[in-house]
């Protein structure tokens, strides 16, 4: 017997465990629709990258000292012994295509969006796989703040489309590198005499990442950071100027936001913004999305200097985070008819009248299996199936059917010839 490897999972076309109801293809559907909607009303067009890539595009854009480069990518060697990696994030594999397709040509702004499987081999718990799923964009040619208050707000707006509540937007800014420079010195500084108090994970993150030790989770640390510096004080002007207007963009938008100067998020790509939308109902992995502004990216990997700004979102917490709320979702789709055939000749009658069906856009079902009438009909009621035909010799004989509403018991008589025009969805 073989099982899913840890921190990965199936989709499947049932309902399984209510506890495990996020994993039904149907609501993944529903979500993916979503978000096809809501892009293109916003003008950002699909983009498909691989699955994989040259390792060196993820550690030359996420960072080496990221805990994604350093300690969650999934990297082999393929028979050309080149080394190559499953894609941790969505955000370099666009940089790539967009330089190797040299769109910057094209277009002076490009908009992007993404849904597709990421791998990070993470430490299990709660919220936290090893292969997620992200709706990703990618805006790619403006620095003006509307730029990143358009992207903020689309997250937002498709977050809150479902009804969601309790969610937060924070907020930062993390300037430009001379500011941050300035502000890892003033943050090493403050932290020098405490350093020892600080957890091993930090202690590390001194030397290799300090900002990082802004947004540890321990509480020990968090008590250690009391006092601390705010990098918003370090902003150059331009920077100050930038974020005053995307905080006024979320004000004009009525969306809410919390500042929260700690805020730095695990890639190194980003400078001046950088927000996350959390859910009270997630527990500690309570980042639905996030991301910022990353205007230095592009140039990095080879492509021409143009500013951009995105957000990654996982759907697997924006899924469990709705059943946690009890939002309204579609049921699985059933068909509009199901035909069960008496004997072969009325299954051989049956496939044909099924694929007329079908031709006129009836979404109908052959029944196939070999169980006891009664047993399929309970079991097209639970499924909420609208319509049954029992399909047997005398059916054959008089060329009439019983079509059969569950629903109401009902029953009428009609010309088997009838039956598309009868099933027709302008009439249901
Ligand atoms: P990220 O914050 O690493 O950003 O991931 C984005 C979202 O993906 C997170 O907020 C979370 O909802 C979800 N996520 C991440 N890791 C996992 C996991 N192991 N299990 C379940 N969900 C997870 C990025 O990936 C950036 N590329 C976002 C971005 C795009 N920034 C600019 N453009």
């Amino acid at each position: 017997m073989y099982h899913a490897a840890k921190g990965v999972f199936d989709i499947l076309p049932i309902e399984p465990d209510p506890s495990e109801l996020w994993k039904s293809s149907y609501l993944w559907q529903f979500l993916e629709q979503r978000i096809k909607t809501l892009t293109s009303l916003y003008g950002y067009r699909e983009i498909r990258t691989p699955l994989f890539e040259s390792t060196e595009l993820f550690t030359r854009s996420i960072g080496g000292e990221t805990d994604i480069v350093s300690k969650e990518m999934y990297t082999f060697l393929d028979k050309a012994e080149r080394s190559m990696t499953l894609r941790p994030e969505g955000t370099a594999s666009v940089m790539r295509a967009f330089v190797e397709h040299h769109l910057a040509e094209k277009s002076p702004v490009h908009k992007f969006f993404y849904i597709g499987p990421m791998f990070r081999y993470e430490r299990q718990q709660a919220g936290r796989y090893r292969q997620h799923h992200q709706f990703g964009v990618e805006a790619i040619g403006s620095s003006s703040a509307c730029q990143d208050a358009e992207c903020i707000d689309l997250l937002f707006t498709f977050l809150s489309s479902f009804g969601l509540k309790n969610l937060t937007l924070q907020i930062n800014s993390i300037g430009r590198k001379e500011a941050r420079q300035a502000y890892i010195q003033a943050l090493k500084d403050f932290l020098s005499s405490k350093l020892s108090l600080l957890s091993e994970d930090s202690q590390r993150r001194y030397q290799s990442n300090p900002l990082r030790i802004l947004d540890s989770k321990d509480p020990n640390d968090q008590q250690q950071l009391v006092g601390i510096p705010s990098i918003l004080d370090f902003l150059s002007q331009e920077s100050k100027t930038h974020f005053d207007t995307v905080i006024e963009l979320m004000q004009t938008r009525k969306i809410p936001y919390q500042l929260n100067p700690r805020l730095v998020r695990g890639l190194d790509y980003y400078n001046d913004t950088v927000f996350e939308i959390t859910s009270q109902d997630l527990g500690a992995q309570n980042s639905l999305g996030g991301g910022g502004r990353y205007d230095g990216l592009l140039k990095q990997v080879g492509g021409p200097d143009l500013p951009a700004f995105g957000f990654g979102c996982g759907l697997e917490r924006v899924l469990q985070t709705l059943l946690r709320q009890n939002i309204n979702l579609p049921k699985p789709p059933v068909v509009q008819l199901l035909l069960v055939p008496m004997g072969m000749q009325a299954m051989l009658k049956g496939f044909q009248l099924i694929s007329q069906l079908r031709e006129a856009q009836i979404a109908c079902e052959l029944e196939l299996s070999e169980k006891r009438l009664k047993n399929v009909l309970s079991r097209a009621s639970e499924l909420g199936i609208p319509y049954v035909i029992v399909m047997g010799d005398r059916e054959l004989e008089t060329g009439y059917i019983e079509l059969k509403q569950m629903a109401s018991g009902q029953v009428e008589r009609l010309p088997i010839d009838d039956l598309i025009k009868r099933l027709c969805p302008c009439t249901l």
